[in-house]
C-alpha cells in the first residue's frame, strides 16, 4: 500500500571522479545490478507516494538504468550548481507543494542499505519530534565520510565533511551514511540557507543539520545496527568491498533456504538468481543475471552460468553457459561452452570440450566429446560421435543442421548445413555429410579402406639398404609413402 506521507529522493547526479571511469559511478555494477538499481529496489519496496531521482553526469545512461527499475518517477536534472544540497533542493521542487510528509534522501552510491533498514529509520523518525533523522554508523576506518559531531547533551550538532574536519573531528568514528529523513516543511526551510563555505565550494546537504539546530529544531541521529549496510562506494576498492558484502548476504540467504554452498568465498551469486533446495554449489562458481537452478542439482566447480536455466537433478561441471537451458537430470561438462540458444533436453548430455550455440538437443540425446553443435536441432535419444562439427557457415550465411531421433553418428563427422539426417539413420566414421540422409539409412562418404600387406616404412627400407651395402635410391621418392606404396 502506498505510503502517502513518504517521498524518496535518490541522488545520482555526481560523476564519481574517484572511480576514474568513463562509466558514471552509479552505473558500476555489483551482484548483477548497477549501484543505482540496488538503491531504487530498496526505495520501491517502501511504496512511497513520490520518487524523485536527480541526474546530471551522463544523464541519459543513468536515466535508462533508473527507468529499468522504476517507471513513472520524477527525473530532475541538476544544474551547474554542485553539491548534494542543490540536488535535494531541485528534487524537493519536483514534489507537490502541498506534500507535508517525510522526505527520505538516499545516495545512489550506498547500495547495501535495504528497505527494512530504511523503514526502521523512518519509523524512528516518525516516533520522535525531530525535524530530521540522520542514519549514522560507527566505522573502524571512517576515512572519507562526513563525521557526526554531537553536542555535550549527546544530540546531533552538525556534520563535518572529512576535508573540512579538524584533527579532533577526524578522530570521530561515527559517520554520516548519506541517508536522511526530513519533515518536508523543515527541509524546504533549511535548504535556501545552505552556502558553499567548505573545501570543495559545494552546497552540502549535511549543512542542513546545523541550520536546523540553529533554528531550534531537534535533529536525531539513528545509528545503523549493522555498519556494513551504509558502505558508500566512491572508488573501486569500495566497489569490490560492497560486492563482497552483498555476496555474503546473498549466499547466506541461499544457504538458509536449503542450498549447500561449499565455499562462500569463491562462489558469486547475483541478486536475481534462484536456486532450489538440496542443490549443491561447488567452489569457484559464478551464477549471474537471471539464472535459475532447480532442486538436487550439482553445479561446479569452476562454472559460470549467466541467464541460464538448469533443471532439477542436473549436473554442470567446469562449464561456461550463457542464455542456455539445461534440462532436468542432464549432464554438462567438464569443459563445456554453452552459448546463447542452447537447449539441452531432459537426461541429455553435453560432454567434454563441446561448444554449442542456437542448438536444441533432444531428451536423452548425447554430444559427449570434442564437438561444435551450432544452429542445429537434434531429436531425442540420438548419439553424436566424438569430434562432430556442424559446418553452419558458408562464409556469408548461417544454415541449420537437423538430426532426427535415434540417430547414431560416427566419430569425426562434419555436417555441412543445410542438411537433414532422418530418424534412425546412422553416419559412418569420418563422413562429411553434404546430402540429406533418409530415415533408417547409413551414410558413408569415406573411400573404402585398402590394406597393404607386409608394409615396410621407407626409413626402415633405407636402413636395410645401407646395412646391405646397397646405395639408397636418390630423391624424395624414397621417402614418399605414396611412391613406396606403388613400388610395393
Ligand atoms: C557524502 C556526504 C558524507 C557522507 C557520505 C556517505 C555530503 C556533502 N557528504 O559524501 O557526509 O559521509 O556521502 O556515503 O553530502 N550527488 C548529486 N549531486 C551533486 C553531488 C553528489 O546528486 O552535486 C550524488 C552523487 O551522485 C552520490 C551522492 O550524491 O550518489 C553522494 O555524493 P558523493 O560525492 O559520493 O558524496 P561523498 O563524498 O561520498
Ligand atoms: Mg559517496
Amino acid at each position: 500500500m502506498t505510503d502517502d506521507s513518504l517521498a524518496i529522493v535518490v541522488l545520482a547526479a555526481g560523476q564519481g571522479t574517484r572511480m576514474r571511469s568513463s562509466t558514471p559511478k552509479v552505473l558500476h555494477r555489483i551482484s548483477g545490478r548497477p549501484l543505482i538499481a540496488h538503491v531504487l529496489h530498496a526505495a520501491r519496496e517502501l511504496e512511497p507516494a513520490h520518487v524523485v531521482a536527480v541526474v546530471r553526469h551522463e544523464r541519459d545512461r543513468v536515466v535508462a538504468a533508473i527507468e529499468e527499475v522504476v517507471q513513472g518517477l520524477a527525473i530532475v536534472d541538476q544544474d551547474e550548481i554542485p553539491g548534494t544540497a542543490r540536488a535535494v533542493e531541485l528534487a524537493v521542487a519536483a514534489i507537490p507543494g502541498d506534500f507535508d510528509g517525510d522526505v527520505v534522501v538516499l545516495s545512489g552510491d550506498v547500495p547495501l542499505l535495504d528497505s527494512s533498514a530504511i523503514s526502521v529509520l523512518v519509523e524512528r523518525h516518525r516516533g520522535s519530534t525531530a525535524s530530521a533523522t540522520i542514519l549514522t554508523a560507527t566505522l573502524d576506518d571512517p576515512t572519507g565520510y562526513g563525521r557526526v559531531v554531537r553536542g555535550a547533551d549527546g544530540m546531533l550538532d552538525r556534520i563535518v565533511e572529512h576535508r573540512d574536519a579538524s584533527e579532533d573531528e577526524l578522530a570521530i568514528s561515527e559517520v554520516n551514511s548519506g541517508t536522511y529523513v526530513f519533515r518536508a516543511a523543515a527541509l524546504r526551510d533549511a535548504l535556501p540557507g545552505i552556502g558553499t563555505a567548505n573545501a570543495q565550494g559545494e552546497r552540502y546537504l549535511t549543512d542542513a543539520v546545523a541550520l536546523l539546530r540553529a533554528a531550534g529544531h531537534a535533529v536525531a541521529a539513528a545509528e545503523a545496527l549493522d555498519a556494513r549496510l551504509v558502505l558508500g562506494v566512491n572508488d573501486r576498492a569500495q566497489l569490490a568491498q560492497a560486492e563482497r558484502l552483498l555476496n555474503d548476504r546473498i549466499v547466506r540467504a541461499h544457504q538458509l533456504a536449503g542450498v549447500t554452498i561449499r565455499d562462500p568465498q569463491s562462489t558469486w551469486v547475483d541478486v536475481d538468481v534462484s536456486i532450489g533446495e538440496d542443490t549443491e554449489i561447488l567452489p569457484g562458481t559464478q551464477l549471474r543475471g537471471a539464472t535459475t537452478i532447480g532442486r538436487d542439482a550439482v553445479i561446479g566447480p569452476d562454472t559460470t552460468l549467466t541467464d541460464t536455466e538448469v533443471g532439477d537433478g542436473a549436473t554442470v561441471t567446469r562449464t561456461d553457459a550463457t542464455l542456455a537451458v539445461i534440462g532436468p537430470r542432464a549432464s554438462v561438462g567438464p569443459f563445456a561452452y554453452l552459448r546463447p540458444g542452447t537447449v539441452l533436453g531432459a537426461k541429455g548430455k553435453i560432454g567434454t570440450f563441446v561448444e554449442s550455440k542456437n542448438a536444441t538437443i533432444g531428451d536423452g540425446s548425447k554430444v559427449p566429446h570434442l564437438s561444435y553443435i551450432g544452429d542445429a536441432e537434434i531429436g531425442p535419444d540420438t548419439n553424436i560421435g566424438g569430434g562432430a562439427i556442424t559446418a553452419n557457415y558458408d562464409g556469408r550465411n548461417k544454415h541449420r543442421t537437423t538430426i532426427g531421433a535415434h540417430v547414431h553418428t560416427g566419430v569425426h563427422n562434419a555436417f555441412v548445413a543445410p542438411v537433414t539426417i532422418g530418424d534412425g539413420a546412422t553416419v559412418g566414421a569420418g563422413a562429411v555429410v553434404r546430402k540429406d540422409v533418409p530415415p533408417g539409412a547409413l551414410a558413408l562418404s569415406v573411400a573404402p579402406q585398402r590394406n597393404i600387406e607386409h608394409w615396410v616404412p621407407p626409413y626402415e627400407r633405407d636402413e636395410r639398404d645401407e646395412r646391405d651395402g646397397r646405395e639408397a635410391p636418390d630423391g624424395p621418392a624414397a621417402h614418399d609413402p605414396g611412391a613406396s606404396e606403388a613400388r610395393g
